[in-house]
């Protein structure tokens, strides 16, 4: 059966790169292709960014959160309600393991949910429409769409994401990266 989807919607382009990165021992490329110290930095100025803008209950949508990792990126203050949202099932299956599974004793605060759906469709059946969510949080996600999908598919992808979160920051995989709000 041929799959016209974009290689970006595929659950299976997914499994297989991370299935490479693990096998390499190097989980990032399952994302980003860089050099760990490069990924470092990445992450150091992403924490940045995070600990200026989100206050301690503020409530995330981690919108294509891959296996969570944002997670530990936040403040370590920070103690809301996380939802993160990704259309891989394997992402999905590694983010339980990591934050939910067992226990996470390591945020004992935080409520932590994992979904798997496309930001497109699905976050309607994911989240409580009665309570907006304080943020959602996309890291390389809006290029991405843009560059692979087009602009009709990001405008349909971030007027789905404007109905569930009251704002949205947009991260890069950029070391020197300003943040964006919008
Ligand atoms: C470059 S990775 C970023 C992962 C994560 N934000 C991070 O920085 O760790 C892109 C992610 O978006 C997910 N994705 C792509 N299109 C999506 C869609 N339409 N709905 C949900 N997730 C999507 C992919 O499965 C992948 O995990």
């Amino acid at each position: 059966v041929s799959d016209s989807r974009q290689l970006i919607e595929r659950p299976d382009y997914w499994k297989r790169r991370l299935r490479e990165a693990q096998h390499s021992g190097m989980i990032h490329h399952s994302i980003y292709k860089c050099s760990l110290e490069q990924w470092h930095r990445i992450a150091e100025r992403h924490r940045q960014i995070l600990a200026e803008l989100i206050q301690l209950e503020d409530s995330i949508l981690d919108c294509g959160c891959g296996w969570g990792r944002l997670l530990e990126l936040l403040p370590e203050s920070w103690r809301g309600e996380y939802l993160g949202v990704d259309l891989s099932p394997d992402f999905i299956q590694l983010a339980k393991r990591r934050y939910l599974d067992p226990p996470p004793s390591a945020y004992p605060l935080r409520k932590i949910e994992f979904g798997v759906g496309d930001l497109r469709h699905d976050l309607p059946l994911l989240v409580n429409p009665k309570r907006k969510i304080t943020w959602a949080v996309l890291i390389s996600i809006r290029p991405m769409v843009i560059r692979n999908l087009g602009q009709e598919a990001w405008n349909e992808m971030e007027a789905e994401i404007r109905q569930v979160a009251s704002r949205i920051l947009y991260l890069e995989y950029d070391p020197e990266a300003v943040q964006m709000v919008e």
